[in-house]
């Protein structure tokens, strides 16, 4: 009997900003947090398991390369907590159910897209590592309570276990049982609603978000005043503009926020700069666009957003993905290859 089961989750962008822990073991967020969940036809990760007594020792390959698995680790962790669940919900309940909590697993995972590049690879990694083992182990467990569990393999992770609109509510309790993902609102409430990934470079991030944010959380003081002051607001302010269709509050809410991000970013000791040029030349773009939308209509047409790099995110309604597709082509011209300054690498709707 072969033990096996296949699963795949697409990556997640954030309009209101994950950033900073007040628990660094469990990935316990100092803030709230929303993001737009991509489709899997884009960027996505599958991820293979098998459990087998006869595997000397849990393993994993990324890309077709091992990655060491070491407790306590992130990955470890996952492993350890998804077996837990098995043996809870499933052995414990069922002795005639196979017992594949004591068996060790090999965990194969191939993502379309670079890996550790800024287009949020430990989302989509660990939700389809959560994914893929839930469905080997038959949990029975929803997508929040798998959430917990992706969240402590990458806090953003959490949020991929749902298709759509999805806020990671950060919790207050110290065991982490109620910070988890939910569900705003499935992508076939808006699914006009596309996101413009444009690709300024697909190199190593200089400061992965796990140490920038935590030097963030130890040096910044306008990073106090974005927990206590601004998230709370502009996280009802946009689950409003999403139940509502509001295109131009979404848009005002998720670039101020992407903003405000940055702004913490730079007000940490040493400060971290994520955008170039290049990336700033893409928001003077969106501006200008804009501008002249709200001009028109007296709306925005488009947000741009970024995480912890210089690639774009750029959110809009389908009838403008042409026009500003054509735009972006027109002031960053393409070239061949991957290694360019800038790419427009995927236009997807949202997942
Ligand atoms: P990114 O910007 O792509 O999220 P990070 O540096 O934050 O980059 O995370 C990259 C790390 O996430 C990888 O080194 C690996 O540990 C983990 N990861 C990425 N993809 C997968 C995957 N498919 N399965 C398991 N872990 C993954
Ligand atoms: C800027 O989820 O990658 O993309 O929890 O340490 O793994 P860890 O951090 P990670 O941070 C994501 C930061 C962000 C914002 C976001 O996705 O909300």
């Amino acid at each position: 009997m072969v033990y096996q089961a296949t699963a795949s989750a697409p990556v997640n962008i954030a309009c209101i900003k994950y950033w900073g822990k007040r628990d660094t073991k469990l990935i316990l967020p100092t803030n709230s947090s929303l993001s737009v969940t991509l489709s899997q036809d884009h960027l996505r990760s599958t991820t293979t398991s098998r459990a087998d007594p006869s595997f000397s020792k849990d393993r994993l390959w990324l890309n077709g390369k091992e990655e060491e698995i070491v407790a306590p680790g992130r990955l470890a962790t996952c492993i350890a907590e998804l077996k837990k669940l098995r043996k809870e919900l499933v052995e414990d309940k069922d002795a005639s159910a196979p017992k594949l909590s004591t068996f060790p697993v090999h965990i194969a995972s191939f993502n379309n897209f670079p890996t550790a590049a800024g287009l949020a690879s430990s989302a989509s990694g660990f939700a389809a590592l959560v994914s893929s083992l839930a469905a080997l182990y038959a949990l029975p467990c929803s997508p929040s309570t798998l959430s917990l569990i992706a969240r402590q393999g990458s806090g953003s992770a959490c949020r991929s276990l749902f298709g759509g609109y999805v806020a990671w509510e950060q919790g207050v309790l110290d065991d982490g049982s109620d910070s988890l993902a939910v569900e705003v609102a499935p992508r076939s409430h808006w699914p006009e609603m596309h996101a413009l990934i444009c690709v300024v470079s697909d190199d190593k991030k200089g400061t992965s978000s796990t140490s920038g944010m935590q030097r963030t959380v130890q040096t910044s003081e306008l990073l106090q005043h974005r927990i206590k002051h601004v998230v709370p607001k502009r996280m009802k302010e946009i689950e409003a503009a999403i139940k509502a269709k509001d295109f131009d509050a979404f848009a005002k809410v998720t670039m101020a926020d992407s903003n405000q991000f940055h702004a913490v970013a730079l007000d940490t000791e040493p400060p971290i700069f994520y955008m170039n040029d290049v990336s700033r030349s893409i928001i003077a773009l969106i501006v200008e666009y804009n501008r002249v939308a709200i001009e028109k209509t007296g709306k925005r047409k488009a947000a741009y957003t970024y995480d912890a790099g210089p690639n774009a995110v750029i959110y809009t309604l389908q009838e403008n993905v042409k026009e500003i597709v054509e735009l972006i082509v027109k002031y960053f011209p393409q070239k061949d290859g991957f290694k360019d300054p800038f790419q427009l690498f995927a236009g997807g709707s949202v997942g």
